[in-house]
């Protein structure tokens, strides 16, 4: 687990956004893994910069976000499919059909889909404050596919910010498994100020299902880009 330490917020976007980049350089048609939440919106801002500067070609990038809520339709302006389209995919020139959201159908229909597209060369993650990456909560396990969950309290209450009322905001969600995001060759974690306690827990050499972000000490290619006040 590579640990990057940055001053602040627009540091923290310019390197994840630098790394997807060389990434998507190296291989035009990289797959590419997206998150949502507050964290990644710098990142996109960047790759929609480096795209408008003629700098970065997306038309033969293909995209899987990790999660999307259950129950909203993608018109919705809570759905991570609108919050994807307005933070990126309207900005880039990205092929539609390219772009891959999880969704109730067979249980392993998602992991196929990326397994079909070649696997995931570089996935994106942010880190709730309960240590989740996509929606896995903390469990007694690490779930290995992408599956239906039930949202933990803590997420639901950290959800409501975008949400009018609390009985609006979704109680389950589809998340890649951990088992799906551990199959990404690479991994950009990304963790603002406000989660840089939970960053140094994620360091310790424990790794357990109740911290589900420590299972990345697992995998050969993590990096987690981290605020410290130096
Ligand atoms: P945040 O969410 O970027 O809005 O803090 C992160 C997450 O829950 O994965």
């Amino acid at each position: 687990m590579k640990i990057v330490k940055v001053n602040n917020y627009e540091e923290l976007s310019a390197v994840a956004a630098d790394l997807i980049a060389k990434q998507i350089k190296a291989k035009p048609a990289s797959v590419i893994g997206l998150a949502t939440g507050s964290t990644p919106i710098g990142t996109y801002k960047n790759l929609v910069e480096m795209h408008k500067r003629g700098d970065l070609n997306f038309i033969k990038v293909k995209t899987f976000n990790l999660d999307e809520y259950c129950g909203l339709a993608r018109d919705d302006a809570q759905s991570y499919y609108y919050f994807m389209m307005d933070n990126l995919f309207k900005h880039i020139n990205i092929p539609k059909v390219n772009i891959h959201f999880p969704a109730e159908k067979d249980s392993d229909w998602y992991d196929k889909e990326i397994a079909q597209a070649g696997g995931i060369d570089l996935q994106l993650l942010g880190i709730g404050s309960n240590g989740h990456i996509g929606f896995n909560e903390p469990e007694d396990v690490f779930h290995k596919f992408t599956r239906v969950v039930d949202l933990a309290p803590s997420t639901i209450k950290a959800n409501a910010r975008f949400f009018k009322k609390m009985e609006d905001v979704p109680k389950t969600a589809i998340s890649m498994g951990i088992g799906t995001i551990m199959a990404a060759k690479k991994i950009v974690l990304i963790a603002g100020a406000d989660k840089a306690e939970l960053v140094k827990e994620l360091t310790k050499p424990v790794i357990s299902p109740q911290l589900p972000a420590s299972i990345l000490h697992f995998h050969p290619d993590a990096t987690i880009i981290t605020v410290t006040s130096r």
